[in-house]
């Protein structure tokens, strides 16, 4: 069965539970030497839920039941963290693919068109005036200021969002990425002071923080949610 749906976002709260295979066979020659860039084992439980579930979705979406012929990789030569980019078969595919860790959960957002995706969970966002003045623009404050503990994470992780489903060969640096509004589920932002496409988005908070995803869209129909 072959999906039709052009975007899927899969939020998991604990990966801890998921049913992640006893054996590495799954993972291509490439994927485990990355994985051997990761010492630490939370971290390294994390690429591979990450890896796990973002196969899971593109194996249905593609209808390939072999997880071992789908690679993901997020490292470049010098070990710097890059867009996931995907081949199946050992083929480059333009898909879109962003994946966010946070603790035990996982978020990962998928677009088989190749629209930009990008997810982030912000949890833990620092709250104070330093933070806030090193990192949000004018504008961002003013919006934060209203009710700063909700929107605080909710700009961050729309700023994240938008890096990952946009950034270049830049270094991350949340104030290069500018939120110059938000409304309706739509955000419109810059990149080094670039307009960037319109943006649809779709936001979760709780008390720990927030799930935020983009997507490169031309209309304002909210993304699948699978989860
Ligand atoms: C993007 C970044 C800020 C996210 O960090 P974070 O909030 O601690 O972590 P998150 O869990 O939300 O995201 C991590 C995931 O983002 C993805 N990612 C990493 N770098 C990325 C980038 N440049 N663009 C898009 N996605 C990226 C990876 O899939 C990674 O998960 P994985 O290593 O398990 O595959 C951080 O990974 C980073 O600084 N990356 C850029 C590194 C860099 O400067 N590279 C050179 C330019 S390309």
């Amino acid at each position: 069965m072959t999906f039709a749906a052009p975007r899927f976002v899969r939020y998991v709260a604990d990966a801890s539970r998921l049913p992640l295979p006893g054996t590495l066979n799954w993972l291509t020659v490439a994927e485990r030497s990355e994985l051997d860039f990761w010492k630490n084992s939370i971290r390294r439980t994390q690429w591979l839920s990450g890896r796990w579930l973002a196969k899971r979705m593109i194996s249905r979406s593609v209808t390939i039941s072999q997880l071992s012929r789908i690679e993901i990789l997020s490292r470049d030569a010098n070990g710097l963290g890059t867009r996931p980019r995907i081949a199946i078969d050992g083929k480059r595919r333009h898909a879109s693919l962003s994946i966010s860790h946070a603790g035990q959960s996982i978020l990962v957002g998928w677009s088989r068109s190749g629209r930009r995706i990008g997810v982030d969970l912000a949890v833990d966002v620092p709250q104070n005036k330093t933070f806030h003045t090193a990192w949000f623009s004018a504008s961002e404050r003013d919006w934060i200021d209203v009710q700063p503990k909700q929107r605080t994470p909710i700009i961050w992780g729309l700023k994240e969002a938008i890096f990952k489903a946009c950034g270049d060969t830049h270094k991350w640096n949340p104030a290069a990425v500018t939120v110059d509004s938000f409304d309706h589920n739509l955000v419109r932002a810059a990149l080094r002071g670039k307009r960037l496409p319109r943006f649809s988005t779709w936001i979760r908070s709780n008390h720990n923080g927030t799930a935020a995803v983009v997507w490169q869209t031309q209309d304002n129909t909210e993304v699948a949610l699978c989860s």
